[in-house]
């Protein structure tokens, strides 16, 4: 973010109180009692988490003892058993929910489908007993490969069901993504779809599945089940493909919920980071399944009768946690759409949110940027008068943005939750709740109850009103992740030694810088690692640069991310070719696509500059903070006596 958009951020003085009628009847109804919540969570967290976790979920067995914190390691409700897929499903079943609506269905085509939770309970037990028919057992990792369909989140449940742990991976990831994913967790199994649909087009994922396996190179995958959607010629391997629509014909639709243990592992979902390989966060079940269930009930004030937008992809945490086991362990109803706005429909989201009344409606801002750019003329013309709440996540919300999202969508009378948190946390952290407390465009406002963040150096001190630092957690709450898989000392390096330990306070370190100002607002200011930020999508620089060094005319390459008015940031990568190589622009074109089959379009270059060299310091560290500058065209400021050879920013400033 630039200055000027941090000063004007800083200086907005507009305030929105939480809408009386909204209040009256909202779960948590004004600050005070946010401030009692919150004080008594902070006081006691074990007594706050213990009841919420008995009055909220359902148990096998109880719990011995809340918490158990060895810095970095958390146990939530030690010795506990219970089943996430129980709380979502089985446990409505004896109630009036049992024909409820849990999922409403969309197809882009406009195709359609509802599951009530008995229907959906059916589907899911059908789906565990045919991946136990195909060998999976508890604490197998099963790869869920799927378009936005109903089977994605029948799948994860069905996992969830037997004790396998899935790890989600976004069908927008390329087969070389895909391959690296399944071969790191050792999965089984990977459940995907013939193909689906996308901006009109259909997409192969089944393709992508047998070139992500192909010869044998992820050898511990044994079986793959497909679902049908696309009904496209799709290539069977014998002896290792069935069909889904097979394999449920010959299985009972009775599979009773494993009891698993609070800390048996639930699933495994690929994250980037600033180094290496993207990471494979580790969640449990139990403090997962009470802190997915408590945020989305509170911030997003969850009522019976709501229906629940999530427009995320299950790919990635948001879907995990606010598309199907947030809103199912609340017995709410989720609708979940397989499109996104496209040119032959600009206002398809309109139209989903007028054909279901959907009142809760949860977005990223790019989307909302984008839809800014589509004009008001598109939800102007369908009736949103069923929205009650509209909710924010991905990248820090831009005033004007935020704005429009509560004038034009909401009509100036819905609360607007613009909820922080990451892939890590496994639900939101710092939120307005809607009921309580005022907002300001721009800032994601308080900490929910029970997570004490807050703004710091790297000494761990807490900085001034309105002076940057560093956005931490300072103790453990339920939905925080457990460990990188297969690298707990990962885990530690990444998150827990940024800010070393003091006096034995830990300080979880998010990767964000923060300020907040003299109300205790928090305002997030983006990422401050070697992470960039498209479309509210987290790529990893390195990870990028990885993907063009592996192509043969890359010498070196530096990546960093340039200001985008509609995708937050945009990619800029810097190349610098082997000698035999010539800039040409084919072969910028063909380095974007060559990323595009490592990683996945969202990792497409915006922009690539061939260059002969890069700046560096004399220990031959690369500059990005220059290249961030040049890249977005400023002027190069602060310190540059550390850079070996100044001649190189006049030739990349030319070249530019
Ligand atoms: C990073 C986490 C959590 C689901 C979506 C992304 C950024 C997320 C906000 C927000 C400002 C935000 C942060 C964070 N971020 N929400 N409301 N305001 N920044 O999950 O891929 O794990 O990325 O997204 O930089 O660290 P993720």
């Amino acid at each position: 973010m630039s200055e000027t958009a941090i000063e004007s951020i800083l200086h907005e003085e507009r305030i929105f109180q939480p809408p009386a009628e909204f209040a009256a009847s909202a779960h948590v109804k004004s600050l005070d009692e946010y401030k009692a919540l919150y004080d008594r969570a902070a006081k006691d967290p074990e007594g706050f988490w213990g009841e919420l976790a008995e009055r909220e979920l359902d148990w096998f067995e109880k719990w011995d003892k809340v918490l158990d914190w060895q810095p970095p390691v958390a146990k939530w409700f030690v010795n506990g058993k219970l089943n996430i897929s129980h709380n979502c499903l089985d446990r409505h079943l004896t109630t009036w929910r049992k024909n409820k609506a849990a999922l409403i269905w969309e197809g882009e085509p406009g195709d359609s489908r509802t599951l009530t939770y008995a229907q959906l309970h059916r589907e899911v037990c059908q789906m565990a007993n045919v991946l136990k028919q195909l060998g999976v057992q508890k604490g197998d990792v099963v790869g869920i490969y799927m378009p936005m369909i109903p089977e994605a989140a029948i799948a994860m449940l069905a996992c969830a069901r037997i004790g396998a742990v899935h790890s989600v991976v976004f069908g927008g990831f390329s087969a070389e993504a895909l391959h690296d994913r399944l071969n790191g967790a050792e999965a089984k199994a990977v459940i995907t779809a013939d193909g689906g649909f996308r901006k009109d087009k259909v997409i192969t994922l089944k393709e992508q599945v047998d070139k992500a396996l192909a010869n044998n190179t992820v050898p511990s995958v044994q079986k793959v089940l497909v679902v049908q959607r696309t009904g496209e010629e799709t290539h069977m391997e014998p002896g290792r493909d069935v069909w889904w629509h097979e394999a449920r014909q010959n299985v009972s639709a009775d599979c009773p919920a494993e009891p698993l243990d609070s800390e048996d592992m639930l699933f495994i979902l690929y994250t980037s980071g600033s180094t290496g390989k993207p990471k494979g966060v580790v969640h449990t079940t139990g403090g997962y399944n009470l802190y997915s269930h408590m945020t989305l009930k509170w911030a997003f004030d969850l009522q019976e009768t709501d229906i629940f937008w999530c427009t995320a992809d299950v790919g990635w945490i948001t879907g995990h946690s606010y598309i199907v086991y947030g809103p199912l362990s609340n017995g709410a109803t989720m609708v979940m759409y397989e499109g996104v706005p496209r040119p032959s429909n600009p206002g398809c989201f309109w139209d989903v949110v007028e054909k279901y009344g959907v009142t809760i409606f949860y977005t990223a801002p790019t989307a909302i940027r984008s839809f800014i750019k589509a004009g008001d003329q598109h939800p102007n013309a369908r009736d949103l008068s069923s929205l009650r709440l509209l909710g924010t996540v991905g990248e820090p919300i831009n005033p004007k943005a935020w704005m429009w999202y509560y004038q034009v969508i909401g009509d100036e009378r819905c609360p607007v939750v613009d909820t922080w948190w990451q892939t890590e946390t496994g639900g939101f952290m710092v939120t307005p709740l809607p009921g309580a407390t005022p907002t300001k465009p721009g800032s994601a406002t308080f900490p929910f109850p029970g997570i004490v963040a807050d703004v710091v150096d790297l000494d761990g001190n807490p900085v001034g009103n309105s002076e940057g630092g560093y956005l931490v957690v300072k103790q453990p709450w339920p939905g925080m992740m457990r460990t990188v898989y297969k690298n707990f000392e990962r885990f530690r390096r990444s998150y827990w030694e940024h800010i070393p330990p003091k006096d034995g306070q830990y300080f979880y370190f998010a990767g964000d810088g923060a300020r907040k100002d003299e109300d205790g607002y928090i305002w997030i200011m983006g990422r401050v690692d070697d992470v960039i930020n498209v479309s509210g999508h987290r790529l990893g620089t390195m990870e990028i640069e990885s993907a063009l060094v592996s192509h043969p005319s890359v010498a070196e390459a530096a990546v960093v991310g340039k200001p985008d008015e509609i995708r937050g940031e945009s990619i800029v990568a810097f190349v610098i070719l082997e000698e035999e190589y010539e800039p040409t622009d084919e072969l910028n074109k063909e380095l974007k696509q060559h990323v595009v089959e490592e990683i996945g379009a969202i990792a497409r270059p915006g922009e690539i500059r061939f260059s002969d060299d890069l700046p560096k310091t004399r220990s031959g560290k690369i500059m990005r903070r220059l290249l961030r500058s040049l890249a977005s065209g400023q002027e190069i400021s602060g310190d540059t006596s550390t850079l070996q050879d100044r001649g190189v920013l006049d030739k990349l400033r030319g070249g530019a």
